[in-house]
């Protein structure tokens, strides 16, 4: 087996574009960038696999399937595909980005969504947007939210909502993923290199995102095909897929890395979504080669006969080789890329592994 030292000189340079070679707004084309979400692989990936392993018309599978990369760029390559994920909002923005919408009834809801009225219905809001919202942003989101009611594309809107409540937060915008305390007034922001301000108001990210969310449903319509997309709510230890599978493409979540429901707290709150923390895979290393073995078990059950099992994971700990194993997988090849950091104030070098199973 090859070390870690060794693997890092094989950067496998197909798949580390540069920021040229990738620019962002490629990799955030259409409804890719419906809703910001951390620890997602970029688009280009996953079209890169469907090509090599995948046939327009197969199933394509995703355990993890997170914010929908898979199922987005495996519907545009004409595949069926399924995903599953145990976060009701992740479960939500899928829905909302592989959606069909007509363009009549959305244009009928952008109109009904800017009616400004009094908010009569208005809930007390919780305690999370008590602490992480000015007043005034508080009656924005929540107003918008009655408007919601009513409208043909609820989903869509509910996804503008938590992406405007995001941006609303008292948060540094130099700390958006998981910011520590609220601030309020004037501080140094290290992103933007210079004084700014916390966020009064929510209605200025209400109407940029409604108009930005039309026009990548729109542009994902030109590129989609009409394949099946199937969105599963669910514990992956615990789901099968919905077919005889032709290729996984995943990436599980890692130990100690990210908390997929914290990462999305104040869409919980706002929509009164069902939070499931205690079924998050990697809240601890305990268990995790376990669980993750469990998924993989059910993958390869379901995978057809010369079928691949592709999996993008930063395997910092050198767990994989093992989970595979015990999942009855074969490592056929293991690419390393070299992925550039660009946003927040994370440093260093950051590297991916793809390692491709088969039974
Ligand atoms: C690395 S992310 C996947 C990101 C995805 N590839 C994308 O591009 O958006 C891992 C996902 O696994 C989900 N997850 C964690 N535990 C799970 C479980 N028990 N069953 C299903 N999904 C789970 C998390 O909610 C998270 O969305």
């Amino acid at each position: 087996m090859r070390t870690q030292a060794a693997l890092y000189e094989e950067i496998d340079l197909e798949l580390s574009w540069s920021e040229q070679e990738l620019p962002e707004r490629e990799r955030t084309k259409h409804v890719h960038r419906l809703h910001p979400y951390l620890g997602k692989f970029v688009p280009q990936l996953a079209e890169v696999f469907l090509r090599r392993y995948a046939s327009p018309g197969q199933l394509v599978w995703d355990p993890f399937a997170g914010s929908g990369t898979t199922l987005v760029e495996a519907n545009a390559f004409g595949a069926r595909v399924a995903g599953c994920d145990v976060s009701a909002f992740n479960c939500l923005l899928m829905r909302a980005k592989t959606g069909i919408y007509d363009p009549a009834a959305l244009l009928g809801d952008v109109v009904l969504l800017s009616h400004r009225g009094e908010n009569t219905k208005a809930r007390r809001p919780g305690s999370f947007m008590r602490r992480w919202y000015a007043s005034r942003s508080v009656a924005e989101l929540t107003a918008f939210r009655e408007r919601i009611e009513g409208t043909a594309y609820p989903e869509l809107w509910e996804v503008v909502l938590s992406r405007s409540a995001r941006s609303a937060r008292l948060a540094r915008h130099d700390d958006l993923d998981f910011p520590a305390e609220p601030v309020t007034g004037e501080y140094f922001c290290h992103k933007h290199r210079r004084v700014c301000r916390s966020v009064g108001e929510a209605e200025k990210f209400l109407r940029r995102y409604v108009r930005d969310a039309v026009l990548r449903v729109q542009e994902f319509a030109d590129v989609r095909s009409s394949q099946d997309v199937a969105v599963i709510h669910g514990d992956a230890r615990l789901v099968d897929p919905p077919g005889p599978v032709d290729l996984v493409l995943t990436s599980p979540p890692y130990p100690g890395l990210i908390d997929y429901h914290e990462q999305h707290a104040y869409a919980y709150e706002l929509l009164g979504l069902e939070r499931r923390d205690s079924d998050e895979i990697g809240r601890g290393v305990k268990g995790y080669c376990e669980d993750i073995s469990a998924v993989l078990v059910r993958a390869r059950r379901a995978l057809r006969r010369g079928g691949k099992i592709v999996v993008v994971v930063n395997d910092r700990r050198g767990l994989y080789e093992g989970i595979l194993a015990a999942a009855g997988l074969r490592l056929e090849d293991r690419l390393l890329r070299h992925v550039n950091r660009r946003t927040g104030r994370r440093k260093g070098e950051f590297y991916e592994e793809v390692l491709i199973a088969t039974p």
